[in-house]
């Protein structure tokens, strides 16, 4: 009576963890919650005000979106990603989770999702009855799809329809495909004439001195590739519900299918909250100010972590962008084993309740359970704060300014050094108690 692929779904090893921080914050635990994945920082004010001066717009707005909310997507997208995209290409909905959900029910084929990737990928998958398939990444390329695996895993099904599912900035490696790595992807898209389904959510928070946007998957394959992004992550507003997707223009006949879906399921995003996407969209000059003085502040603690981290032996991913590094501990397997701490939902168990520290266990990133990954989120300080000392009051970006305004980036990454040197010293909390 009751659809058993929903049914089976298991409840998510970051959701448990979640759950487990909660209680023990109620508690009184001084925990640091590096699992949270949420954009610290306040909205942009001028988005606030327009959703304030929207609120009295209570009528349903057309299904696709906003004409002039998809016109300023489009131009967006042109003059800050280099994709040549129509209004008409763009759609409207309640979150990038609800738009990649309802394109993955519409495509058809085995979706290739690489090793660590974004939790929600395989539970939408599986919620609708298809099948999924880890492709394997290495550590030292940063978790990115090697074109090989895909070539190889390609030429071994050439007989199945397949989706690639990318995600750059990615969450939780915070690796950026370069322009060159995409361009190798495409080819290799191409010649097996692959879908793509490309989650460039974080594209503007991208840590480099030269480019203010990642490179997109769909300048490189455009026949071919949907594009997903949204105002949760970039513009702070992951509560205001509202992100895009781009068709691409050889699938324009699909805008029909989207359509009667939209029209089915949520009818059109909140008219207030497409007001204030057309203008953060127009990016005037506060709101790019707001986004690039983000960047900045996080582009700061991630060097933090990294540094701190790979110092300590801790393996850390190359933080390119996004708000996330993934950390390993495979370099203490052995003495973890004797420990019998041999999967990373119990070090991440342990981590938490010796430690005080929340980390995401791989194991939900596609990882084998005895891989010992784990997602860090650096975003556990104050965003205004942080925000308002750098842009306005001009606080120089050095080590005062993270232990001044993100004291619990300090303290977290401290334990989990404190952690790492006490196995070197075979001494684990429990044995000193
Ligand atoms: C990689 C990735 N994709 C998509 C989303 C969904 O974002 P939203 O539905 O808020 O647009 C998230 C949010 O955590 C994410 O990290």
């Amino acid at each position: 009576m009751i659809n058993p692929h929903i049914l089976t779904l298991k409840p998510s090893a970051t959701l448990k963890i979640n759950q487990y921080v909660q209680r023990l914050k109620s508690e009184g635990e001084d925990i640091i919650h590096f699992g949270f994945g949420q954009s610290p920082f306040p909205v942009p004010e001028r988005l606030v005000s327009e959703v304030k001066g929207n609120a009295h717009c209570s009528s349903y707005l057309p299904s696709l979106g906003l004409r002039e909310l998809r016109e300023e997507i489009a131009h967006f997208l042109e003059k800050h990603q280099q994709m040549k995209v129509h209004p008409e290409q763009v759609l409207i909905g309640p979150g990038s989770k609800e738009l990649l959900f309802q394109t993955i029910l519409l495509l058809e084929g085995s979706f290739l999702i690489p090793k660590g990737s974004w939790v929600s990928y395989g539970p939408q998958i599986q919620a609708v009855n298809k099948d999924f398939v880890v492709l394997e990444t290495e550590f030292s390329n940063n978790f990115k799809l090697n074109p090989e695996v895909l070539e190889d895993y390609c030429t071994a099904h050439a007989d199945e329809s397949k989706i690639l599912i990318l995600n750059t900035p990615n969450n939780p490696s915070g690796a950026v495909y370069s322009g060159e790595e995409l361009q190798e992807l495409a080819k290799v898209c191409k010649k097996h004439d692959l879908y793509v389904i490309s989650d460039e959510i974080y594209s503007q928070i991208l840590f480099s001195d030269n480019q203010t946007s990642a490179p997109s998957m769909s300048v490189f394959y455009p026949e071919k590739t949907f594009v997903f992004g949204g105002l949760s992550k970039v513009f702070a507003a992951g509560g205001y519900r509202l992100g895009f997707m781009i068709l691409p223009l050889t699938q324009l006949k699909l805008q029909a299918a989207f359509h009667s879906l939209f029209s089915e399921t949520f009818s059109a995003v909140a008219s207030p909250i497409q007001h204030a996407a057309i203008v953060a969209y127009s990016y005037e000059e506060s709101i790019q100010k707001h986004v690039t003085g983000s960047v900045a502040v996080l582009n700061h603690l991630a060097q933090y972590v990294y540094d701190e981290l790979t110092a300590a032996e801790i393996d850390c991913t190359v933080p390119q962008g996004g708000f996330y590094v993934t950390v390993g501990f495979n370099n203490f397997k052995e003495k973890l084993e004797d420990k019998k701490l041999e999967t990373s939902q119990a070090l991440a168990t342990y981590l938490l309740q010796e430690y005080k520290v929340a980390l995401l266990p791989g194991i939900d990133f596609y990882f084998g359970p005895d891989e010992l990954f784990f997602r860090l989120a650096y975003v556990d300080f104050d965003g205004e704060k942080a925000l308002n000392a750098y842009s306005t009051k001009k606080e120089p970006l050095d080590n005062s300014f993270i232990e001044m305004y993100a004291p619990n980036i300090v303290k977290g990454i401290q334990r989990l050094k404190g952690f790492t040197k006490n196995l070197k010293e075979q001494k684990l909390v429990h044995d000193q108690l």
